[in-house]
């Protein structure tokens, strides 16, 4: 349907043949693939991390919460320009989402200054998200925590669905802070359909994480299953958020192929940032950004004020490009008005401008150059 679609799998032969090796091991979930894609995530990672594998990354942010007791009467810090699972998390858990404002218009990740001047005696937790894959500043959100004079412990939760494969100042995103929480949703850098990691140094954390994923149960259905447990107890209720084994298969073979993946999406960029300078309607975002390795999860420009963006999609799309918006703000939707969120004015003036184009390892430079030909051409008239 789409000439230039938004997002295209980085699938070939290796994803079908894992698929198959599973069904052919007849057994399809939780059992050795995803112990190995656990195993093989946190040496990749590095930094003394230990991970579980889930079922999407929007349950290892809810199992985040759930293992740091987040609950009714507590606030949750959150960004007001990410995906709503950040903030519908915090509510399922009875807990209230405080929005904390974006840095400017060149960087959109939440705000030190203003996660600074959010933080109360009631914050259990700072959920921050490394937006399009480019780190926020980690050092003064951790210092705004540790300065705060809080007696209580503020975990620091990365939402790394953007993120895998890149670093803030050396260090990899979702080993930064308690937990890191990964997605390897179809359109994420690693992509398995509906999968997540939760990531963490802390045993105490992964141990109830563990139990929580699982039912609340001591042992496996493998470990029962190789003889290794002959019952069970329920140390607390819990959930069922295991990953399967068809995933796990397809996580170990995208695994193997982030890097390059990442380096195949870093030469679109520069390829965009290069044809994009100067366009008169827009500017490019993260231009001066320098904390790290980025993964170029999207690639998003800022329209000028008083360019009708969805006119620009509309033209985009009759030229067969899909384009997006990320994100828009929480306090807009109908069903976040009971939530008495405070404004927060820059992130409001990201979303109504921001535009989400093309990106992905497969896509041709003759593809960026498609996308930055009729995007030039329509602003040109949108400018006049
Ligand atoms: C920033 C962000 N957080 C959380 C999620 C939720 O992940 P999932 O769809 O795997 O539940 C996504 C993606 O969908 C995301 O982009």
């Amino acid at each position: 349907m789409w000439t230039v679609p938004l997002f295209d799998l980085n699938y070939d032969d290796r994803e079908m043949q894992a698929v198959q090796e599973v069904i052919a091991s007849r057994w399809l979930t939780m059992g050795e693939k995803t112990r190995e894609f656990e195993k093989r995530f946190a040496e990749f990672l590095g930094n003394g991390s230990a991970c579980l594998a889930v079922s999407c990354g929007t349950a290892a942010l809810h199992l985040a919460l759930l293992a740091a007791s987040v609950g009714p009467g507590d606030e949750v810090l959150v960004p007001a320009l990410t995906f709503v699972a950040d903030s519908n998390v915090v509510r399922m858990v009875g807990a209230k989402p405080v929005f904390v404002d974006s840095t400017s218009a060149d960087d959109f990740n939440i705000s030190p200054g203003a996660v600074k001047a959010a933080l109360t005696p009631r914050t259990r937790a700072v959920i921050v998200v490394h937006y399009g894959g480019y780190s926020c500043d980690m050092g003064p959100i951790r210092a705004a925590i540790q300065e705060s004079g809080l007696s209580r412990k503020i975990y620091l939760i990365e939402d790394t669905a953007h993120g895998p494969g890149g670093d803030y100042k050396g260090t990899p995103c979702g080993t930064i802070g308690d937990v890191g929480c990964f997605s390897f949703f179809s359109n994420k850098n690693l992509s398995v359909g509906e999968g997540g990691m939760l990531v963490t140094a802390s045993k105490t954390l992964l141990r109830k994480a563990g139990h929580l994923r699982s039912h609340g149960m001591s042992s496996l259905t493998l470990d029962r299953h190789q003889g290794r447990a002959l019952s069970y107890d329920v140390v607390r209720p819990g959930l069922n958020y295991r990953m399967d084994e068809l995933r796990a298969a397809l996580g170990l073979v995208q695994l193997d192929k982030l890097p390059r993946a990442n380096r195949q999406r870093f030469e679109k960029v520069k390829r965009y940032r290069e044809r994009l300078a100067g366009t008169s309607g827009l500017q490019i975002p993260f231009s001066s950004w320098d904390l790290g390795s980025p993964t170029h999860h999207i690639f998003p420009v800022l329209l000028d004020r008083g360019i009708d963006r969805p006119n620009l999609m509309q033209g985009l799309k009759e030229a067969g490009i899909q384009s997006s918006i990320h994100y828009p703000v929480p306090q807009d939707f109908s069903g976040f008005q009971d939530q008495q969120a405070a404004e927060t004015p820059i992130a409001r003036d990201l979303s109504q401008r921001e535009l989400t184009l093309p990106l992905f390892p497969t896509m041709t430079l003759k593809q960026v150059d498609l996308v930055c030909d009729r995007l030039q051409s329509l602003l040109a008239v949108a400018s006049k």
